[in-house]
């Protein structure tokens, strides 16, 4: 049907998108003699998880005392009970040997004086189940860990001859008539050339979708290209209320500031140059939860003592820490300070304020990377061919609010595990059959479209509208009219989208305006999710903070949120239970009880 000459490709598994997750998924897959590709919309080094600074959390024990037990219950805590406590055993235990083996493929680790992998502390990241002080958990290389890593782990695979295909724009999922993922359909932007990618495994890592925000520490390619792809083929994500603000992106650019400088030592204080985190988390003050300590941001800015002429941030101190530590330590941030704030971090402080940073929610898996959905009343019901790994997956390890330095490790647990798992499942070189042609031809009319859109309203415009309308109506704090008003002017938006988008570069090759306007689509099926699941939700947890609704209900509302898109405006929600038992008995299911600190 097609006026596009299409490539072919087969392999036994493929990987879409090269961060932490996509790499390290590759890596495991090669090293297990499948015949992988990796695609990516970016060069892999320049992936998002390039921007993660603060560290990877195991409970390796070399600056004190540490139990990956007791990673496991603040990881369970930290999730405000929504976590599935089978995966976070798993994500917790398997911290241990992950980051030795990250350490052997040559990840630069900061290291103590005896050599050992340096380690700091982060928020909610205790000792002895909660009782002990705070842990000192969070690997780190200085304050660009993130950086580090996404090195080593495309050094590694391209060492086991991975192929990549760099700068290709994942289209669509290809599914078969029975529900199963068969491959992807794929843009070579450099060259124009379309390419079908078949598979017997695609494992998705496209990361999260932050830019549905007006200010995001994200980059502006998080654009959630995975759960587009995901709701489209007709599958639900999972949690998207869920969104967590990060204390600390600079106040104007977004630009993160980790928590690792609070962790270093560093504090917030108001205009009063009172640390008010005392008042909010007496025993751990600064190194509080991201939730808590957001909502303790945004309360001082809503009662009068943010700092600023509009009083509308708050001040992280540095200074105190000295230069020898800024620099050995906090490079990187120091250099952010200067370039975004004009501050220097030795003799002022940072203008900070809570600023987008994470999407606890995604697409719904379980702990081996498997997708699933729920089918005739089965909630786990397994998705053939196609898995999720990282910021776009929900495992779900991080529930309602994740922990800072457990989003590295997620990457990384999770995206060997879904290797291990694809080894078990897929033999080298099994013969790929003949799928239906209907998700093909489906995907090629979308790009047809989007090509020739020939509206009056620019993609730049749109998605602005989306932006600002996310920022305004579903924020730290939400309640039920707002939210309300905000679905009407999100649909709004999607309305003028789907009637009224226009794309003025007809080209194949490098067409920026084309990317944009497919990469908004995603965006805009995961905002209305987004606000329609927390509008949704009756009661507050983790970082969905009703002030309409201020209690967490557990006897309700200990469930997932799974929606589904089925119209252009159009959501359909259902849910699926919390695994609240360990995978076994090493570990002990934690009961809820009032989250405090
Ligand atoms: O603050 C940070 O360095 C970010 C870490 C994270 O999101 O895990």
């Amino acid at each position: 049907m097609s006026a596009y000459e299409i490539v072919h490709h087969e392999y036994d598994a493929i990987v879409v998108g090269a961060g932490g997750a996509g790499l390290r998924a590759t890596l495991g897959l090669a090293e297990a003699g499948l015949k992988t590709a990796n695609i990516t919309k970016l060069f892999p080094t320049r992936s998002h998880t390039v921007a993660a600074q603060g560290g990877i959390s195991a409970a390796l024990a070399n600056m004190g005392r540490d139990d990956w037990r007791w990673h496991f219950y603040d990881t369970v805590k930290g999730s405000d009970w929504l976590g599935d406590q089978d995966a976070i055993q798993y994500m917790t235990r398997e911290a241990i040997p992950a980051i030795i083996e990250l350490e052997h493929y040559g990840v630069p680790f900061s290291r103590t004086p005896e050599g050992k992998i340096y380690q700091r502390p982060f928020g909610g990241m205790t000792t002895e189940f909660g009782k002990g002080p705070p842990a000192q958990r969070t690997c780190a290389a200085a304050d660009r860990t993130g950086h580090a890593m996404l090195h080593t782990l495309y050094q590694q695979s391209l060492k086991c001859k991975a192929q990549f295909y760099i700068e290709y724009f994942a289209l669509d999922l290809l599914m078969d008539d029975d529900g199963s993922c068969k491959g992807v359909l794929a843009w070579d932007m450099a060259t124009g050339q379309l390419h079908r990618f078949r598979a017997h495994l695609v494992i998705l890592a496209t990361g999260g979708y932050g830019r549905a925000y007006f200010s995001a520490t994200s980059a502006h390619t998080c654009t959630g290209d995975g759960g587009g792809m995901v709701l489209r083929a007709g599958l639900p994500l999972q949690d998207l209320e869920f969104v967590q603000f990060h204390p600390t992106g600079i106040y104007g650019s977004g630009c993160l500031i980790t928590e690792g400088a609070r962790g270093e030592g560093g504090y917030l204080t108001n205009k009063s140059g009172e640390r008010f985190m005392e008042r909010y988390a007496p025993s751990v003050k600064d190194l509080a939860p991201r939730d808590m300590v957001s909502r303790a941001m945004a309360t001082e800015i809503r009662e009068g003592r943010g700092v600023g002429e509009e009083g509308d941030h708050i001040h992280l101190h540095l200074e105190h820490l000295g230069p020898e530590v800024l620099h050995q330590r906090l490079p990187g941030i120091s250099e952010s300070a200067k370039i975004f704030a004009g501050v220097d971090v030795t003799k002022e402080p940072i203008p900070v304020v809570p600023t987008v940073h994470y999407n606890m929610g995604g697409i719904p898996t379980l702990w081996t990377g498997e997708v699933v959905t729920k089918r005739d009343g089965n909630p786990d019901s397994i998705v053939q061919g196609l898995m999720a790994v990282g910021e776009a997956a929900c495992v779900s390890v991080h529930g309602a609010n994740r922990l800072g330095s457990n989003s590295l490790l997620d990457l990384v647990v999770f995206g060997r595990a879904a290797a291990i798992r694809a080894a078990e499942l897929v033999k080298p070189d099994t013969p790929h059959k003949k799928i239906s042609s209907a998700s093909e031809d489906k995907a090629l009319t979308r790009l047809d479209r989007f090509r020739n859109a020939r509206g009056g309203t620019p993609t730049a415009k749109i998605r602005l509208d989306m932006q600002k309308t996310m920022q305004k109506h579903c924020a730290v704090f939400r309640d039920g009219p707002t939210m309300q008003e905000g679905i009407i002017k999100l649909k709004s938006v999607i309305d003028n989208y789907v009637q009224d988008v226009g794309v003025s570069d007809r080209g194949m090759i490098w067409n920026s305006d084309l990317v944009e306007t497919l990469e908004l689509d995603n965006l805009l099926g995961q905002a209305l999710l987004t606000i329609v699941g927390a509008e949704n939700r009756k009661e507050s947890r983790g970082a969905h903070a009703r002030d309409d609704i201020k209690d967490r209900d557990d006897k309700e509302w200990i469930k997932h949120t799974i929606a589904w898109r089925t119209g252009d405006t159009d959501v359909q929600i259902d849910y699926r239970p919390v695994h609240m038992q360990p995978l076994d008995n090493e570990v002990e299911h934690i009961p809820p009880v009032a989250r405090k600190y």
